[in-house]
């Protein structure tokens, strides 16, 4: 039994994604897992989302809100709003929220309730890998829809060990959706969706980011 058995257990998650359900133990693996880097990789990805102040900012797949609140602190006067379709996770997220410009909701990211061009910025981390396949092309479309023209993507995405070893000890700890995760498939997942401007880099130790933007006049 991989950890993620320990972690998901909605028996009607309302997705096909795989849900995280006990908010507490997953913070507790991201931080051993991160290696105490957790909190400075979510603030550089903030930092890479292009949020600023002002902006209204959707965080899909917020899990307990991590991301969430380092991009809360970005955009300062602005809003954003996290989802996830763990109720659970959520329950987490906002108990451990203080800033007031945040707030969550229900919502899974190859169906989003948000209207058309309603957000500035879309970030999601960690994420993607968690739906199969087919969703992830319809959550890149949603996410192209709900952005307004000129709007800005950011994805962080789990970057697999290179080595054969590390990879073997993180598909029995996870599960094959981390060890085989399709990287290389990121940056032609979002051209297809029709983002332009496309960028991606590395963060230590885990993530791969991509950057995008919803082809538009507005920047
Ligand atoms: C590994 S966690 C990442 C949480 C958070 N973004 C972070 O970086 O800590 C993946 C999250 O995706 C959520 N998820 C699963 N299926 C989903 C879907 N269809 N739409 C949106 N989120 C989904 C899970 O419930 C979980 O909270």
């Amino acid at each position: 039994m991989g950890l993620g058995h320990l972690l998901h257990n909605n028996p009607d998650p309302g997705t096909d994604g795989l849900t995280i359900d006990h908010g507490a133990g997953y913070d507790v693996f991201g931080a051993v897992f991160f290696g105490g880097r957790r909190g400075r990789v979510c603030r550089r990805l903030a930092e890479l989302s292009g949020a600023r102040d002002g902006d209204h900012v959707l965080d899909i797949g917020c899990g307990t809100g991590y991301l969430t609140r380092r991009l809360a602190a970005v955009v300062d006067t602005g809003t954003v709003v996290g989802v996830d379709p763990s109720a659970k996770v959520l329950e987490r997220a906002r108990a451990t929220t203080k800033e007031t410009n945040c707030t969550y909701a229900v919502g899974v990211a190859e169906s989003l309730s948000a209207t058309d061009e309603s957000f500035d910025v879309v970030a999601n981390c960690l994420m993607l890998h968690h739906l199969p396949e087919e969703l992830r092309t319809r959550a890149l479309s949603e996410m192209w829809r709900v952005l307004r023209p000129g709007g800005r993507l950011l994805i962080g995405e789990f970057r697999p060990p290179a080595n054969h070893l590390g990879n073997h000890l993180i598909e029995a700890l996870t599960g094959p959706a981390m060890a085989d995760n399709p990287l290389h498939l990121l940056e032609p997942m979002v051209a297809d969706a029709g983002f332009v401007g496309i960028g991606s880099g590395d963060l230590h130790p885990w993530i791969r980011y991509v950057t995008a933007s919803k082809s538009g006049v507005v920047a």
